[in-house]
């Protein structure tokens, strides 16, 4: 007989924001078995997960949700009562310069996920399938206005045109074949086990290591950022309270420009390092725009407020902080993501699943 109340599939629980969620479900959910299903690409990485992964309600498995037959097969072993779906290729730049990566696993991956649920699921509208997506499938905000749950899609990217066309097919599986379905949109996040290839990040290895900062353009592009936590608290309100069929915004009320974001940043590190205030400014250095960069996103959050009761509740100066205190004591772990070697190890771990 089964010990828990519900056994959930988290996919991409070993990247940046699938880490947050799957460790606040095992440790705030003890009744739920929590399976996290990752292939583990260059940004999943189980480091994040040490603290929990002997929790008795929490189960590991490498695999790749592009192999249809596997995921069938797991969703017949496990009988799932919920899919929290974050597995994903989730870089802009790499989608610019691999954008097939994108649509098997953005796409297909999905649609792979959706009709084993839908294999396994049958009639029964109890079990519920949560895809976690982002704003950038709004497309581009100029100075004024937000990204409300009914603006037009209209993706610009790789990257966003495979999450938009992700987004569509979890509607389409809702509407045809009645499939219980949520999907929240959310901004940027920032915070604890974000790969170092994303602007906060980078730039906080860079400094630390006196390499110039790359900022694309004029540094103007505005993003709206998000503590990874705050993510995580918004993704357990959806997955419980939210509305079938419905999708919801999320964000942080907290805009800012890609230079003024490095600036701040950089007086942060030079006090935290003991460097002369201004030091880390003089690694800034404007570099060739990205292709076809959105200008600005911003997001309304009025709906999750209203309707589910969640806000943001880190500030912007608290959090950041709180993401540089964590990598400068976790230099190890961003010596090993940089150089690949977790990858070379769990390769070597879990070459026979
Ligand atoms: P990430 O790149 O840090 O993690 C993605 C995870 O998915 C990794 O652990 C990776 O190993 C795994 N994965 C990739 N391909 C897979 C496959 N084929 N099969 C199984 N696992 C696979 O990404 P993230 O930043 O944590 O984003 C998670 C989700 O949230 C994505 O769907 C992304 O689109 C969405 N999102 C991200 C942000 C953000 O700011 N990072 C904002 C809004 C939405
Ligand atoms: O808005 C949500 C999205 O946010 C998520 O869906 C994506 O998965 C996530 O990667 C993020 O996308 P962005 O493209 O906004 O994030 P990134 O950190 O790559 O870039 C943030 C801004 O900084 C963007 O305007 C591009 C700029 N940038 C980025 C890098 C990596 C630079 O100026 N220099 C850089 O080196």
């Amino acid at each position: 007989m089964n010990q828990f109340s519900k056994t959930l599939l988290i996919t991409g629980g070993a990247g940046f924001i699938g880490s947050h969620v799957v460790r606040l479900f095992v440790t705030k959910y003890p009744e739920y078995k929590i399976v996290n299903l990752d292939k583990l690409t260059y940004a999943g990485n189980l480091e994040n997960l040490r603290d929990i992964e002997n929790a008795p309600n929490y189960k590991f498995i490498k695999g790749d949700i592009v192999d249809a037959d596997f995921i069938q097969d797991l969703f017949a072993v496990y009988q799932f009562d919920g899919v929290i779906h974050l597995a994903a290729e989730s870089h802009v730049d790499r989608s610019i310069s691999n954008p097939i990566e994108f649509v098997m696993t953005n796409v297909v991956g999905t649609v792979n996920l959706l009709n084993a649920a839908k294999h396994n699921w049958k009639d029964n509208k109890e079990k519920r399938f949560y895809h976690i997506s982002t704003d950038e499938v709004y497309g581009t905000l100029g100075n004024e206005g937000l990204f409300t749950e009914n603006t037009p899609y209209d993706p610009h990217s790789p990257y966003s045109a495979s999450k938009a066309s992700s987004d569509h097919f979890v509607r389409a599986y809702h509407d045809t074949f009645g499939i219980n379905t949520v999907i929240s949109n959310c901004s940027n996040n920032y915070g604890p086990n974000h790969f170092p290839e994303k602007l906060i990040p980078l730039a906080i290895n860079n400094i630390l290591n006196k390499k110039p900062i790359p900022i694309y353009g004029k540094g103007e592009n505005v993003r709206d950022w998000l503590y990874v936590i705050d993510h995580a608290r918004a993704i357990d309100v959806v997955f419980h309270n939210g509305k079938s069929g419905e999708t919801y915004n999320i964000g942080g009320h907290n805009e800012w420009k890609n230079i003024d974001l490095i600036r701040l940043l950089c007086k942060i590190m030079d006090k935290k390092l003991n460097r002369a205030e201004g030091e880390s400014e003089k690694l800034i250095t404007f570099v060739t725009d990205r292709a076809g960069h959105d200008l600005r996103y911003a997001i309304d959050a009025s709906k999750i407020e209203k309707e589910l009761g969640w806000k943001p509740s880190v500030t912007f100066e608290k959090g950041l902080e709180q993401t540089v205190d964590w990598y400068l004591n976790n230099k190890e772990w961003l010596q090993n993501v940089t150089s690949g070697n977790y990858q070379k190890y769990y390769e070597q771990q879990y070459h026979n699943r």
